[in-house]
């Protein structure tokens, strides 16, 4: 008999139809949360799963022969890692694929905040554009600024990579400093305190997963000690920054703007922050570029069919990664 593996969504690519080749597939365009899924969770052996996807004791509970989840994403933080250790099902990821897509929208959120890009796109379009005068519109320069890089894992590195390009001199802050060579490599200074790391740069850009240590990082006191008319970007995932406090933190000028591409609660957003003028927001489309999504998609595809055969995975999540 065929394995049942549900999919939660529409993937891009052939992901799915190579899926189909080996198993009955269950796919549907409302997540694990749908009538789909509870229809085949007795017999499901794997879920491809979005970070859209909460994978928890309850939805394990409900599916007794599940052995993979396999997530269309690099972040994991939407899958309960011990739920699914307890019960010997292995959690899959995407990374490598999606970093440069990743640095390359956090570049992007840099420069439009510092250059107040959307902002003049929205002054524009809304016919509020009077003319040319030598004290319009100012922002920050964004070469030279010394860039914070919170995380130098692979999109932190690429992050670096970018930076140089613009001149930029790179601070990094992480537990653990990364071998002297490396750093050498990258131009990039390790910082041991995040608070003396925010105090030091003029952009700060977080590249952290989101786990119990680094909920609510970019609280209240550490959003102070960033430079008055200092750039945040957040790519990595919402909770990461308290949104209360960081549009509190604009009004207060520290830091002076913001590109967000993740956030709280998604899809809503804090409502003091989609006021703002200073802040960039997008939709949680760091990854959001066709090559990237259909490598991402067939990495989660190929992980359950190595599994699903015997075989060990391209890319399996330890099982604890807090
Ligand atoms: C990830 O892979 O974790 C990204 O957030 C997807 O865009």
């Amino acid at each position: 008999m065929r394995a049942t593996v549900f999919v939660s969504g529409v993937l891009p690519g052939d992901a799915t139809a190579r899926l189909a080749e080996d198993f009955d597939v269950v796919q549907a365009d409302d997540g694990v949360r749908s009538s789909a899924f509870v229809e085949c969770a007795s017999r499901v052996r794997a879920i491809v799963a979005l970070l859209t996807d909460r994978i928890d004791e309850d939805l394990l509970a409900r599916a007794p022969n599940l052995s993979v989840v396999a997530n269309v994403a690099v972040g994991v933080d939407n899958i309960d890692l011990d739920a699914c250790a307890a019960r010997g099902v292995v959690v899959t990821n995407t990374p490598d694929v999606l970093t440069e897509a990743t640095a390359d929208l956090a570049f992007g959120l840099l420069l439009a905040a510092a250059r107040r890009i959307c902002e003049g796109d929205r002054l524009v379009r809304a016919g509020g554009w009077t003319g040319w005068t030598p004290t319009f519109m100012l922002g920050q320069p964004v070469h030279g600024m010394t860039l914070g890089i919170v995380g130098l894992g692979r999109i932190g590195r690429a992050m670096a990579r970018r930076a140089r390009g613009f001149g930029m001199p790179v601070l990094y802050h992480q537990r653990e400093r990364v071998q002297e060579g490396f750093e050498r490599a990258l131009g990039a200074t390790w910082v041991p305190s995040l608070d003396d790391l925010c105090a030091a740069s003029d952009a700060v850009t977080i590249h952290v997963p989101l786990t119990d240590a680094t909920r609510h990082l970019f609280d209240a006191p550490r959003l102070a000690r960033m430079r008055p008319g200092s750039v945040l970007v957040n790519t990595s995932r919402g909770p990461i920054v308290d949104e209360a406090a960081l549009a509190q933190a604009l009004a207060a000028g520290r830091p002076g703007a913001a590109g967000l591409d993740v956030f709280e609660r998604e899809p809503a957003v804090a409502p003091a922050l989609l006021e703002r003028q200073d802040v960039v927001l997008t939709p949680h489309i760091g990854s959001a570029d066709t090559a990237t999504r259909i490598a991402m998609a067939r990495i989660a595809a190929e992980n359950v069919l190595r599994l699903l055969a015997g075989e060990p995975a391209l890319s399996p999540v330890p099982a604890r990664q807090r």
